[in-house]
Formats: structure tokens, sequence, C-alpha cells
């Protein structure tokens, strides 16, 4: 099979099973809805649409699946910000906690689940009045703040589906964006709190619409560090002023459980990335499906807190939706996990007795770096359950994790999914799962998943591709404006089978192994970068005639993004220009997708068929020491790359 990022943990076989007194208490406990799911997946996600969900109109019909299309519930109707705020409102829990917030400065809001169902009541006012009508596209480039989710909740509210864009991409990510989606409206900020200081967001949205975009006719803007920005009369208006003049009524509209519900754009192996599609009862049923079990919720008693940013899949699904649903109290904050100190996580989970934390194994490297002292200054005892999800978490940090966070006896749950997936997938459950350090273990209940070799075998032991057999609820509904590029990325690879692009291993007792990306995406601190994507912005560099991107390990951030560049005739290689190179990226896309390092060659190494030999630079890559610099082409570089592509071909 093709070659995956990480090294396979052969000898790991160090086991924990969950305490028999976490067992006793667990949401699941026992096998059954395993055996449950495997007699009749269908009968068994129904019973979690009709359970964790309430219905406008109640469904009669489970699945229509015309592969690659699948539907669920498809008769059946019912409104997102319904099931998030209403119904906790209407049952008496108005009063509860839906958001402990914290900003960066040290700034606390403390938002009800009346409070919050009156925000968005007021914003879904806002826009109606705006001209946002249902099925319509909203823009929100927002930092973590409370507006973000208010905002996401709107739309759902009157059924327009939201493109949440992370608060670190570009202008041009921006206005790509914007472009394919055909997006009315745009939400944003002034700026958000990084690292002690405003990180501006709406110029970058000026810019953006500056070049293209022609669709939005509007931009909100939420003043949040009163950075004065520019605004454009007729275009651009304040949240607050809006807000101050909406009404608080606001029925929810049921919605068809087939109603898109949102877009996320995803890096692919091709330069445009991918709209994919959320719609609403499927996706909603697994969230609350997985939010209830995989991280054990007791909604009355816990405080849980997911880390991620909502710009990504895991803040949309474990930040709002899932936790709303299911009526808990989380914890949102704004900034970065060493602002002020490296112990703001641990002190976070003191203050307000986090019970769930739900992290990245690059934060969890991270931590290891800045070392145990942080955590031991605070009392983590309140953790009940600890979730590592984004890439392959390695042993070390596991254990890590366990010892020093988990006080060696708490449950981690290592969540395997994509944005595509909408949802968990393959981890285990806390009650259930003799877990083992580095494997995400099994497909949670009523999901299948079997690993093939190249020619779409069923490996039974060892080695292969990772494809999902069955339809799953929160499943992406397609590639917004491009259904032939979803059949072609995700059904047509192995007939009847979803291909995932990840590499795995089952061991000898049945346990998965996650071991990276076997396509031309990367995994960057659990972040998907496509190499043409940078490929193709390091070209756009005047100074650059050719370039090739590959992903190296990273100890920190799993994988590092490492640019391979020939300069054009007239210009010559220096430490600025290849620092200007990188600079460009991180312009055109935003900067997590800035290399590392970029290395000026004279050549790039090539199959006879004129491709580029990937591993053999990732090889070159990943036996250096590479800086967060230019690297210039020294002779051993430039000797090692002719001499090993002399030594064989890849096709
Ligand atoms: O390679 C897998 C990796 O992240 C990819 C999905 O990225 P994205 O759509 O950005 O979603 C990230 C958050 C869900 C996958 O194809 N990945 C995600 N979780 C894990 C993982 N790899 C190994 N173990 C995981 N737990």
């Amino acid at each position: 099979m093709a070659e995956a990022a990480i090294d396979v943990y052969e000898n790991e076989d160090r086991t924990f099973p969950p305490s028999a007194e976490f067992v006793a208490a667990a949401n699941a406990g026992d096998r059954s809805m395993y055996d449950e799911a495997d007699a009749d997946y269908e009968a068994f996600w129904a019973r979690q649409a009709r359970e964790l969900l309430t219905w406008d109109t109640p469904f009669t019909q489970t699945l229509d699946w015309q592969l690659p299309y699948a539907k669920w519930f498809e008769d059946g109707k019912l409104n997102v910000s319904a099931n998030c705020l209403d119904r906790h409102v209407e049952a008496g829990r108005g009063d509860k906690v839906a958001f402990y917030w914290e900003g960066e400065p040290g700034d606390k809001v403390v938002l009800t689940y009346s409070q919050l169902l009156t925000e968005v009541k007021k914003f879904a006012n806002v826009l109606k009045e705006i001209g946002v009508k249902k099925g319509d596209r909203v823009a929100i480039y927002m930092p973590m703040i409370l507006e973000l989710p208010i905002a996401m909740l709107a739309c759902t509210r009157i059924g327009a589906a939201h493109s949440v864009i992370f608060g670190g991409f570009s202008a041009d990510a921006i206005a790509d964006r914007c472009i394919d989606a055909e997006a009315k409206l745009i939400v944003t900020a002034d700026a958000g709190y990084r690292r002690g200081s405003p990180a501006l967001l709406k110029p970058t949205v000026d810019t953006a619409l500056e070049t293209g975009a022609p669709s939005v006719e509007n931009v909100v803007v939420v003043n949040r560090c009163n950075t004065e920005p520019e605004m454009v009369e007729g275009r651009d208006h304040w949240w607050h002023e809006l807000m101050a003049g909406a009404s608080v009524e606001c029925p929810a509209e049921p919605m068809e459980a087939e109603h898109l519900l949102y877009l996320l754009y995803t890096s692919g192996t091709t330069a445009k990335p991918k709209g994919i599609m959320h719609t609403t009862g499927g996706y909603l049923t697994q969230v609350a499906f997985t939010h209830k079990y995989v991280f054990d919720l007791k909604p009355d008693t816990d405080i849980y807190w997911c880390a991620a940013d909502i710009g990504w899949v895991t803040g949309h699904s474990y930040i709002v939706y899932g936790p709303l649903t299911n009526g808990c109290t989380s914890v949102m904050y704004e900034g970065t996990p060493d602002t002020p100190g490296k112990n703001r996580l641990w002190d976070i989970i003191e203050r307000y007795k986090v019970t769930q934390l739900y992290t990245a194994p690059t934060a969890i490297r991270m931590f290891m770096k800045w070392g145990v002292e942080e955590p031991q200054k605070h009392d983590l005892s309140s953790l009940r359950v600890l979730g590592t999800v984004g890439e392959p978490i390695n042993p070390e940090a596991w254990m890590w994790y366990h010892e020093h966070i988990g006080g060696s006896a708490r449950p981690i749950v290592d969540t395997w999914w994509q944005t595509e997936t909408g949802a968990n997938m393959i981890t285990p459950l806390p009650g259930v799962t003799t877990t083992k350090p580095g494997s995400a273990t099994h497909p949670i209940p009523g999901v299948f998943a079997e690993l093939v070799d190249d020619d779409g075998n069923v490996v039974e032991e060892g080695g292969g591709y990772l494809t999902i057999t069955k339809p799953w609820p929160s499943m992406l509904r397609g590639i917004w404006g491009d259904e032939a590029r979803y059949f072609e990325t995700y059904w047509s690879t192995y007939e009847g089978r979803y291909f995932a692009g990840d590499g795995a291993k089952l061991d000898k007792d049945g346990y998965l192994w996650l071991l990276g990306r076997v396509d031309d995406v990367m995994n960057v601190s659990g972040h998907r970068i496509s190499t043409t994507e940078v490929e193709s912005a390091l070209v756009d560099h005047e100074a650059v005639a050719e370039a090739a991107v590959v992903g190296a390990k990273d100890e920190l951030t799993g994988q590092a993004i490492i640019g391979y560049v020939i300069l054009r005739g007239t210009h010559s290689a220096s430490d600025e220009l290849g620092s200007e190179i990188r600079e460009h990226v991180g312009v055109k896309l935003g900067k997590i997708a800035r290399p590392k390092t970029v290395i000026i060659v004279p050549d790039l190494p090539k199959t006879r068929s004129g491709k580029i030999m990937r591993r053999l630079l990732r090889d070159v890559a990943d036996g250096r020491q590479l800086g967060d610099t230019t690297t210039l082409a020294d002779p051993g570089v430039v000797a090692e790359i002719a001499e090993r592509a002399g030594a064989g071909d890849e096709d």
C-alpha cells in the first residue's frame, strides 16, 4: 500500500480497561449497543434519532441509500436551534449555563440557555431584515467569541446554511469560499485576541471583498477589540446596532431532515478546497449520540470543554451542535493556551471544574514540552474523560496525557473522524472499551469500517486503506457544486465503499491504528492542508518557477510543510528570498499553510513520466534537521536528491 505518514506501533501491548467504578455509572457500560446496531443499524440509528432529538414532524423512513447519496429520516422535520435551545428552555432548564466563556485577556461571560436563545432569536431576525432567506449561504469569519455560535444557530433557525471560515485564513481563502458558496453575507468581528493583542479580521474581509465575491451584499461586524475598522457605507453594519433594534420573537422554522445545515471547506488533493455539505437530521443525530456516549456526558453535572476552534469541524460538532443538543454546560475559550501563561488550560479546568477535555495530539505534545510542572500546579481531579482528535496520537503522548492529566485513572477516547464524516466514527466508548495507547480502537455502534489492500481485497490483519462500508447519519451529502468530484474522491476508488484517504493497521486483537493520510493531504497540527494548494501558492510568487511540497515528520506538529522550489532564471537564491516566498504562502492561504522550510533547489527529482517523486523529497526532508527558515539547497541535498533519483523510479 502507499506509504502512510507515521510508523506502525508494532510492539504496543499495554492495555487499559475501564474501571469498575466508571463502568457502573457509564452511559454505555456494556456492548449491548454494538449488538443492537450489528443486528439492524438502520433501526439503531432511528432509535437514536427519536430519543436524542425533538421532531416537528416525526420521520417514517429511516434511510434511502442510492450510492453515493444517502438520505436519512427524509420525511421528518425539525429545527436545529430548537433542538439546541428552545426545548431545554421549555423543559424548565433555561437558567442552566450553556457557556462559560472566557476571553483571552481574562474577561468572562456566563450565558444561560434562555439568554442564548434570546440572542439567537434576535440575530435570526437581523438576518431576515438584511434579506437572508432559507437556503441562502452565510459566511462567518470570527474569533472564538459567543457571537460565533449565536450566528450559526441563528442561521439554522431560519434555514440559511452557514459556512464558517477559520479566523486564521487569508483574504484569498475568504474570497474563494464566498465565491464558491455564493455567500450573501459575511459575519465577522473587528478582531480577536491572540497572544495578548488583537489579531485583525475585518481588514482581511475588506481585502477579500475588494478582490471578488460579488454575491456578498452585507457585512456584519462584532466590535470585540475596539480596533475601529473602516466601515463601508451601506455594506458594513455593527452587530450591536442591528441587535439593539431586533425583536426577540422568532419562531423556529421546521426544516426537512435533509435540508442543508452548513458548508465547511476542507482541503483535498487539488488546489481547490471542497465545500463539504452537511444536512440537518442525520448530522444532529450522530453528533448528539457520539457526544453523549463517547464523552459519557452527564448533562446535569458535567462541565464539558472542547478546546478546539469552531472554524474546524471539531468545533462545529463538539463545541456547538453536540453539546447544545444534549443540553450540557460547556467552557469556551477565545485565546491561545500559552497566554498569559503556559498553565492557561489547567487553570481553566481547575476554576470551572471541567469534567471532559477534548484536545489534539499536537497540543498534548506541546504541553509535554512545556513540562509537567504546569499541570501539577493545578487540581485536575474534576476530569472524568479525556479526548483527542485530529491526527494519530503517538503512544508517548497518550501515556503523558493519561498519567499527567488523567492521574493514571481517566479513560482516553482517541476519536478518528473527518470533516466529511461529521461526527466521531472510530473511537473507544469509555465505559466499554479496553484502550491501547495510540489506537483509536473500533468503530462506534452503527458504523462499519474495513481495511482493504491495493486491489480492494479486505485485510483482516495488517496494513491497508481505511474504508467505511455502510452509510452513516452524519456523512457528507456531497461537495457543494461538484457532484462528480464527490463520487470520484470518496466512492470511486473501491466499489461500494467510502474511501477515507487514511492508511490504517488492524492488529491481532482487531484494534485499528490510524496511520495518517495516504494521499497528497498533509496533517499539520491536526489541520488538513493540501500539498497542491501550497504548491499553487508557491508558484504564485514571481520568483518561483516550479514547486513541490511534502509533509515531513515533525515531533510537535505531526507533519511540517516543506516546500522545494526552483527559481526563475533571473532570481538568485538567498535567505531573504526564501523568507519572502514563505510569507507569500502565508498571505495567500493563511499562516497555518506557511511552509516551515523552503528549500531552494536547482532541480526536482522526477520520474520518466514527469511526475515529481514526492516520497524521495519526503525522505530527504525527514533525514534533515529543518529549521523554521529557508534552506538553500546545499550540494549535499542536491547530490542526495540526484543520487536517490537515479537509484530508483517511482510511478
Ligand atoms: O487523517 C485523519 C486525521 O485527520 C483527517 C481529517 O481531518 P479533518 O477533516 O480536518 O478533521 C479533523 C477533525 C475530525 C483524517 O483523514 N485524523 C483525525 N482524527 C484522527 C486522525 N488520524 C488519526 N487518529 C485520529 N484520532
